[in-house]
């Protein structure tokens, strides 16, 4: 995944916004990057991809592409929650 990826498909929110709430608002803990946009406040998919940039945040190394494809994103989510694990708000189910 790059910047302009979604990360937050609950509440359609890229990596690039996240990095630059990350940037401007430097919050105290990784709870705080609700404040952008709700990320995380859905069905949770994003939480641990939420933790991993608020630390490499906070080592000065966040790193701009993801080992993971944006295809494999998406279908991965749509795994986690067709397994019951989260439940997105209304219209960002996965097809
Ligand atoms: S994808 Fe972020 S809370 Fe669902």
């Amino acid at each position: 995944m790059q910047l302009d990826d979604k990360v937050c498909y609950c509440f359609h929110i890229s990596k690039r916004k996240i990095v630059n709430h990350l940037r401007i608002y430097q919050p105290k803990r990784v709870s705080q990057l609700s404040e952008c946009g709700g990320a995380g406040t859905g069905c949770g998919w994003c939480i641990p991809f939420l933790k991993r940039y608020y630390e490499q945040w906070q080592q000065g190394d966040i790193v701009a592409a993801d080992d993971i494809s944006p295809d494999q994103y998406a279908k991965d989510r749509g795994h986690y929650i067709k397994a019951g694990k989260g439940t997105p708000p209304p219209g960002a189910t996965p097809s």
